[in-house]
């Protein structure tokens, strides 16, 4: 097998937010690869730990919220121990992120051209002409007219100001584009025409994408391989194929039953009641146990290792040492 070298390795990376009541720790003992041009998705229900994980690689943790333990290399490296001037030539350059709301992200009072020209400017020095041609191209790319150059963001729909976003995340073409929920702020079909698009900008483009969602149903078609989260930890990772072919973890089964449909509500964890566990005091032993319709007395005691069951790694008891 000819072993590709990794473009992104993330290794036991641990995350705590300080609060009053005590350190909430969000993401704990990750470890994660991204080959080149790899689409990696990562799932899980609301509160696991999916952003401060994306947060934490992409260096844009909040100032409560530190990385206690484990290190993040991108071409080897070390991103975490990165200086902000070395960060600086590296963010948009080798890695770019689009964040949930648009809206959030761009400036509200300057026009969609200047936003993506002051970005080039910030980076590279080139005549403003030939600024104006990118952006335009840019936009072009993503499936929007130029003439909206000229637009302000609240001029655009919701699906438009998702797709400035990620014209401006490839302003450089990266190889690595981090994304959280890029589609979520959509109607369901903005959401899969949306992410056809990133789809195919990736063939084309080539880049890396590590993508959060909720949709199990929306990465399920475009991942190469989706890491499931919950309570702050990887509980299952491998080739998404192999993933609902054969889902290993009770939790991955679950998310897996409850696709959202066209016109169904959305989110309902079929017969998996409860929510995730509130971090500042996890459950002991496995993670999942009181939510698990295959626990076992010992599971509520003892932590589950990560265990490799053919090309997955899974935290399962089941696929434990002793079973
Ligand atoms: N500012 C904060 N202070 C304290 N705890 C926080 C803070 N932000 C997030 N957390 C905690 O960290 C955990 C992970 O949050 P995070 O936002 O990373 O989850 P998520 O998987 O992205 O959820 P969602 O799907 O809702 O976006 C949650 O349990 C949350 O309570
Ligand atoms: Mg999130």
């Amino acid at each position: 097998m000819i072993s590709v070298k990794p473009l992104l390795e993330v290794e036991d990376l641990t995350v705590e937010y300080a609060t009053d009541a005590g350190p909430v720790r969000a993401v704990d003992h990750v470890s994660l690869d991204l080959t080149p041009g790899e689409f990696v998705g990562i799932v899980g229900e609301s509160g696991c730990g999916k952003s401060t994980l994306l947060f934490a690689i992409a260096r844009l943790l909040s100032p409560s919220c530190d990385v206690v333990g484990g290190s993040v290399r991108l071409h080897g490296r070390d991103l975490l121990g990165m200086d902000e001037e070395a960060l600086r030539e590296i963010r948009w350059r080798d890695y770019s992120v689009v964040m949930q709301s648009a809206m959030n992200a761009l400036n509200p009072v300057l026009t969609v051209g200047a936003q993506l020209e002051d970005t080039i400017a910030a980076h590279e020095s080139m005549p403003a002409r030939s600024a104006q041609e990118r952006s335009a191209s840019l936009l072009r790319l993503v499936g929007i007219d130029p003439l909206h150059l000229k637009s302000y963001p609240h001029q655009l729909s919701g699906g438009m100001r998702q797709r400035a976003m990620i014209a401006m995340a490839l302003i450089f073409t990266p190889d690595l584009v981090i994304m959280d929920e890029p589609t979520s702020a959509l109607d369901v079909v903005a959401q899969r025409s949306l992410m056809l698009e990133i789809k195919e900008l990736q063939r084309q483009i080539g880049f890396a994408a590590l993508f959060v969602t909720h949709d199990m149903s929306l990465v399920s078609h475009f991942s190469d391989r989706l890491a499931v989260m919950y309570a702050g930890q990887i509980v299952e990772l491998g080739d998404t194929r192999e993933l609902f072919r054969d889902p290993k973890h009770p939790y991955t089964s679950a998310l897996m039953a409850s696709f959202p449909s066209i016109t169904g509500p959305k989110e309902v964890l079929q017969g998996i009641p409860g929510s995730p566990p509130d971090l500042l005091h996890p459950p002991a032993g496995c993670r999942f146990h009181p939510r698990c319709p295959l626990v076992e007395p010992r599971f509520r005691i003892e932590e589950p290792p990560l265990t490799t069951v053919g090309n997955t790694l899974v935290r399962c008891h089941r696929y434990g040492r002793d079973h």
